[in-house]
């Protein structure tokens, strides 16, 4: 059944993929503090600010450099220098464990040249391994899944530790969760946040959240290191319940979240004794990444709208 609220959910992942509408908002007086409320700021000593209040109230981090849809091995490049000096200066500041990074493919180059990517996301793995973290590859959207998961696990021979993106949405996901429920294989399982066609995807929120949970208990029998990446208070509530069921210590799994979304909870996670990663982007290019939360939640639409207008 097409609602109100999905039809508003495409529309904003349309308006995501329109770089008109990116120079108009991007040009826009828009209220930093809209922005700022999901991104972290642009440079890396922003970053880094970030990660050290974040790490203070006990929460690990995940920083993601803004930047996707590379079409220039130039861009790439830079984006991958960013990430090495980003992990050079975490790791000087002490902040290495608990920050690591995210990568997301598409702006280390993929679209262009595979192993283009591949080299970049090999650069990035060597400098976090030199700063003794890790790295996690972010999904896309569904036709980039086969060549992801490929690429990780080419990746994973040299650095084992390399963390993978599943997406409970994607009809595929449930298996891919039992091929990668490894010894050692770090597992981030979110809902996904693409607009995806039905042949691929569930379409409703109870069928999303059916195949979270499925995919959840999955990575919980097996020997991988889950990370279970929502802000959803059932599906958080599930998995209280679900660790307990498989007697996972508390050091086996983790919460993951964004940064401004739900910190209270993100909080009080990590009181209960959790181990909770803040997912911290920050860059120039925070308009594809924006949109995404706004279509993940309408309310925030409003928000931005009236900052938009400066009201
Ligand atoms: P859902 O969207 O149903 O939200 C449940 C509740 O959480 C809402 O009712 C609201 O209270 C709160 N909430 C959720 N989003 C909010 C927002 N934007 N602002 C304010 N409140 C909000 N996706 C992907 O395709 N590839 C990826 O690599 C990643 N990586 C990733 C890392 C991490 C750490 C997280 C937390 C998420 C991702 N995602 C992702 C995004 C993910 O797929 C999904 O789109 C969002 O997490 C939203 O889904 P929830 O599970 O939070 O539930």
């Amino acid at each position: 059944m097409v609602t109100l609220e999905g039809m508003m959910r495409s529309a904003i992942l349309a308006a995501a993929r329109s770089p008109q509408l990116e120079q108009l908002v991007s040009a826009a007086p828009v209220s930093r503090s809209v922005v700022r409320r999901f991104v972290a700021g642009t440079t890396t000593e922003d970053a880094i600010d970030a990660s050290r209040a974040l790490v203070h109230d006990g929460l690990a981090v995940t920083l993601d450099f803004l930047g996707e849809d590379t079409e220039d091995a130039g861009q790439a490049r830079a984006a991958t220098e960013a990430y090495v000096e980003l992990l050079g200066a975490l790791g000087a500041a002490g902040l290495t464990p608990p920050t690591e990074v995210s990568v997301k493919l598409s702006a280390l180059g993929m679209l262009l040249d595979e192993k283009l990517a591949s080299d970049n996301v090999l650069a990035i793995c060597r400098a976090a391994d030199a700063a003794d973290t890790t790295v996690t590859i972010d999904m896309e959207d569904h036709t980039t899944t086969d060549a992801s998961l490929d690429l990780l696990l080419r990746v994973r021979k040299d650095f084992p530790e390399t963390g993978a993106v599943l997406q409970a949405y994607l009809r595929r996901t449930e298996a891919d969760c039992r091929d990668l429920a490894v010894a050692g294989s770090r597992i981030r399982l979110c809902k996904g946040a693409y607009d995806e066609p039905e042949s691929v995807a569930y379409q409703s929120d109870l069928e999303v959240s059916r195949s979270y949970v499925r995919c959840a208990n999955v990575l919980l029998a097996g020997g991988g290191y889950p990370m279970f990446a929502t802000h959803d208070p059932r599906l958080v509530a599930i998995l209280e319940d679900r660790v307990r069921w498989y007697d996972r210590p508390v050091d086996t799994f983790e919460f993951q979240m964004l940064y401004g979304v739900r910190p209270v909870e993100q909080r009080r996670l990590a009181e209960l004794g959790y181990a909770v990663r803040v997912y911290v982007p920050y860059g120039t290019q925070w308009y594809g990444y924006l949109m995404r939360r706004l279509a993940e939640r309408p309310a925030n639409t409003a928000l931005f709208l009236r900052a938009l207008v400066g009201r």
